[in-house]
Formats: structure tokens, C-alpha cells, sequence
């Protein structure tokens, strides 16, 4: 018996193959060519290219593995949120899409917050008009490129095209519906009012159904294509990161993940719908039938040592990882990077500001001050900012009884304490981390029947692996650092050009 999960990425497919212990059986990962950003903040990609990957990726993977096709009893996909993907006549694709760090709606979503009014809009669909989300893209098409518009029949979300060229079906998940703004986030359907409110007709949307539903199966055309059995169910999924969350154990209120990929969430679960008055956090459905989650998002987390890495270099080359030699070099400076901060907005910001025009800063340098001094303060600034989505999640009454650590953060041993320190907790790690795709085959296991709920997926496959417990007087001097950076956007509001 084994599950197959296929996540949709933006720089690439994973396809990964488990079995009933959640053991890996096989996995493939199969490139996507770069977005293209036609303008600057724009990203689009074709729909096309991630069929293509997903196909090579689901073929390589059955190379590598053990178990023959008949062996795989459901698929679960997973795959990059808010992106629009367009339909014509006959399932023609009309243009490339927008994905999601696509920054060209700010016009679109100030004429949406005006025309559904802010509140409203909260109510509708729990969450505030954001550039990234799928509705103020598609205004944005309908505005300025009317003929193309005109052409549409079906919108879908990046990882159900995969689905549809698999199955023929239109489909999609509440967590991945959530991030389109279309979505009633509290009873779990489109919205009537959002529908009408923007003139949208219902038709062009896919049915959509809870994580672990199936929503059709495979059609013997395409299984014959890539080597799969036709008639294999293929269950809704989720968008990357509340798969990404089930993979994690991430499905009960009280447990939390922090993920430093190329962008840092704080993901939590709840039983409820939980909404931050401001909209500095995400609400969305979870993957997990009638559950929700909130999730804080930092946009350059690991960006922010990528970016020094790539501009400034990892010190000498000594064969080692760039990554290893960099956090080795972050610990040989104090705790507190003798007061140098840094302020990881180069990207704009999400959480908890919710400013695509924010600059990013290092401040509080001296001429004593070292390369050391500057990596470790950018580790502290990641995890800072990690920091302001726990103090939103404390407001919202939302428990942290568990912390999770996730991607390139939980990899550094010196990362891991930064983190206990700053969240002023004890932070685990997870025997097996492997993403989105993780959680996309675990919720194709529920599907069909190999558990009998999301939780017993997780109680089974999820195993932590290592804990950290935070230094009393490290974690002391980090309070008093952090309640310096929170002084950093506000200053840095003043200098013009720095931010909104
Ligand atoms: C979620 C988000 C990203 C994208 C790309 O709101 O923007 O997780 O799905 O990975």
C-alpha cells in the first residue's frame, strides 16, 4: 500500500510516495521554470509548466520506488495558494497566471475594501483585501485586459489544474478557496455576497470540498501517461501551507509550528474561525474538516540569510554547507549582537504591517561591529519577527502550548536556541519534515480509508525529534532587544520612501 502526495510549488513539483506507517517509500522533485515578472512586482507562470513538472515528478518517483502503480491506493495534492489560473472554451489556458507574490492589485483591493466596505469584508470572508489573494487579481484582469476576461469560463487555483488535467474535475479545498477572498471562511462555501458584490458569476468556480474528500479520480488516459493506475482517487489536498501543517501535526488547537523557509510562518490550528481585528494574521480553513487556522507571515525569513549569503558570501569555502559556516560564524558573537538589529523587510511586510512598500534596515552598527555580529543579528531579526505573529496569536487568545520548527530555521542548532529564546519557550523538531507534499499524502490516507481521521493520520506518522528548552538569561536580554526592534517600522515610517 502506498499514498501519493503531489505538491504544486512555485520553483518546483514534489512528488513523495509513503506508506501506512508514513515511512518514505519514494520522492521526486521536478523543477518549474522561473516566474516571469514582466514589470517589477509582477510574477506570472504558466499553468502548462506545472503540468508538465508534476507528470515528470509523479514518473520519477514511481522509478524509484519499491511499489508498483496498483500499490498506490490515493493521491493528494498540495501546491502554491491565491494564484489565478484562466479557462476558455474548450479548457484553453487564456494568459499565464498571476501567482502569489504578485504585487500588482494594490488599485483592485483599495476599490474592493471601498466597495464591500472593510468590515463587511472581514465578515465575509475573515480576512482583509490583500495584493496576493485571487479576487483582486481577477479585477485586475477583467480591468485591464477586458478581451481575455471576456474569454473565461473557469477559474482554478494552481494545484487544481493539476487536478483537472488528473481527473477532469473542477475542484478545489477550503484552505486553498481561502485565499482567494471569495471564500465565506466561517461556513466553509463561496460566498453569495462576494459573488455579487463584484459581479462574478458562481459557474466559473470549482465545487469545493474539505482536505481529505475525494473529488474524482484518475482518468485511464492520463494514468496510461505517467504510469498510474486509472481509477485512483484523488483527494482534495490543501494549499502548500496548511498541507505543509498536517505533514507537522499542526491540526489541534495548542500546537503551533514556526517555519523559516524562504518566507517565516507561525501557523496555529483552531476550532474556530479566530479573526485579528487589524487582519495582521491570515484566517483560513484548514485542511482539516471543520478546523481553521491563523497564520502570521514574515516574507523574508530565510530570504533575509539567503540574500546575505548571496550578496556578501559565506566566508571560505571549506567545503562545508554555506548555511553551516554562516550560523557558525553567527555564534561566535554574543547573544543580542551587541545591540546591532535587523529589520528583515525585503519584501515588504505581511505580519504584522501589512506593507508590501516596507525597506528593509540594519541598525545600531559600530566600527567594532563584525560580519559574526551581523549574521547572528540577522537570525535574532528573523526570529523576532516570527515573535510579533506569537504576541498577535496571545492577543486573540489563540494557545501555544507547543512549538514546532520548521524548514532552514529548525536545521541550525543555533537558530533553535535563538528561537527558545526570543518565543521564551521550549521548541521541538520533527523526525520527519518533509513539507507539503507530507500532508498532501497523509490526507489522501483519510481519504481512503487508511485512517480514520486527520488526527489519527498524525498521531501515527508524526514523531518529534529533538527539544530545546530557552537559556533563562539569553532569553532575558533578547526580551529586552525585541522590545527595541518593535521601535524599528515605526522609525522607519518617518524616513520618506521606507515604507507605505
Ligand atoms: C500563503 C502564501 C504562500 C504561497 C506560496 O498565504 O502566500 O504559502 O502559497 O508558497
Amino acid at each position: 500500500m502506498a499514498l501519493l502526495g503531489l505538491d504544486v510549488g512555485t520553483s518546483g513539483s514534489r512528488a513523495l510516495l509513503i506508506d501506512e506507517t508514513g515511512s518514505i517509500i519514494a520522492s521526486a522533485t521536478e523543477e518549474h521554470e522561473d516566474f516571469a515578472s514582466p514589470q517589477p512586482g509582477w510574477a506570472e507562470q504558466s499553468p502548462d509548466d506545472w503540468w508538465r513538472a508534476s507528470q515528470m515528478a509523479v514518473r520519477a518517483a514511481l522509478t524509484n520506488a519499491s511499489c508498483s502503480s496498483s500499490d498506490i491506493r490515493g493521491i493528494g495534492l498540495s501546491g502554491q495558494m491565491h494564484g489565478s489560473v484562466l479557462l476558455g472554451a474548450d479548457d484553453t489556458i487564456i494568459r499565464p497566471a498571476l501567482i502569489w507574490c504578485d504585487q500588482r492589485t494594490e488599485a483592485e483591493c483599495q476599490w474592493l475594501t471601498e466597495q464591500v466596505g472593510r468590515e463587511r469584508l472581514v465578515e465575509l470572508t475573515s480576512n482583509p483585501a490583500l495584493t496576493g489573494f485571487t479576487l483582486p487579481k481577477l479585477l485586475w484582469i477583467r480591468a485591464h485586459e477586458p478581451k481575455l476576461w471576456n474569454k473565461v469560463q473557469t477559474v482554478l487555483l494552481p494545484k487544481d489544474y493539476v487536478r483537472f488535467k488528473l481527473t477532469g474535475e473542477r475542484a478545489t479545498d477550503m484552505a486553498d478557496a481561502s485565499g482567494t477572498l471569495l471564500l465565506d471562511v466561517a461556513r466553509r462555501q463561496w460566498s453569495a455576497e462576494m459573488l455579487k458584490a463584484t459581479d462574478l458569476d458562481y459557474g466559473m468556480l470549482p465545487s469545493v470540498h474539505e482536505g481529505p474528500e475525494i473529488t474524482g479520480q484518475l482518468t485511464p488516459r492520463v494514468a496510461d501517461q505517467i504510469g498510474l493506475t486509472a481509477g485512483t482517487p484523488v483527494v482534495a489536498g490543501g494549499g502548500d501551507q496548511s498541507a505543509g501543517a498536517v505533514g507537522m501535526g499542526i491540526v489541534k488547537p495548542g500546537t503551533v509550528s514556526a517555519t523559516i523557509g524562504t518566507s517565516g510562518v507561525v501557523f496555529a490550528a483552531t476550532d474556530q474561525p479566530t479573526l485579528d481585528p487589524e487582519g495582521r494574521v491570515h484566517t483560513f480553513c484548514h485542511a482539516v474538516p471543520n478546523r481553521w487556522h491563523t497564520m502570521g507571515v514574515t516574507q523574508a525569513a530565510g530570504l533575509s540569510l539567503s540574500w546575505f549569503r548571496s550578496r556578501f558570501g559565506a566566508g571560505e569555502d571549506d567545503g562545508r554547507n554555506p548555511y553551516d559556516r554562516l550560523t557558525d560564524e553567527a555564534a561566535t558573537a554574543p547573544t543580542g549582537s551587541d545591540g546591532v538589529l535587523w529589520a528583515p523587510y525585503l519584501m515588504g511586510e505581511r505580519t504584522p504591517y501589512l506593507d508590501s512598500n516596507a525597506r528593509g534596515a540594519l541598525v545600531g552598527l559600530t566600527a567594532t561591529h563584525t560580519r559574526a555580529h551581523v549574521v547572528r543579528a540577522i537570525l535574532e531579526g528573523v526570529a523576532f519577527s516570527l515573535q510579533d505573529s506569537f504576541t498577535i496569536l496571545e492577543a486573540m487568545k489563540v494557545p501555544v502550548h507547543e512549538i514546532r520548527l520548521g524548514g532552514g530555521g529548525a536545521r541550525s542548532a543555533l537558530w533553535r536556541q535563538i528561537q527558545a529564546n526570543v518565543y521564551r519557550q521550549q521548541v521541538t523538531t520533527l523526525a520527519t519534515e518533509e513539507g507539503a507534499a507530507y500532508g498532501a499524502a497523509l490526507l489522501a490516507g483519510v481519504g481512503t480509508g487508511v485512517w480514520a481521521s486527520v488526527d489519527e493520520a498524525c498521531d501515527t506518522t508524526v514523531t518529534v525529534a529533538t527539544r530545546t528548552d530557552p537559556n533563562d538569561a539569553d532569553a532575558a536580554l533578547l526580551e529586552r532587544q525585541y522590545a527595541r526592534y518593535r521601535t524599528l517600522y515605526p522609525a522607519l515610517k518617518t524616513i520618506p520612501g521606507f515604507t507605505k
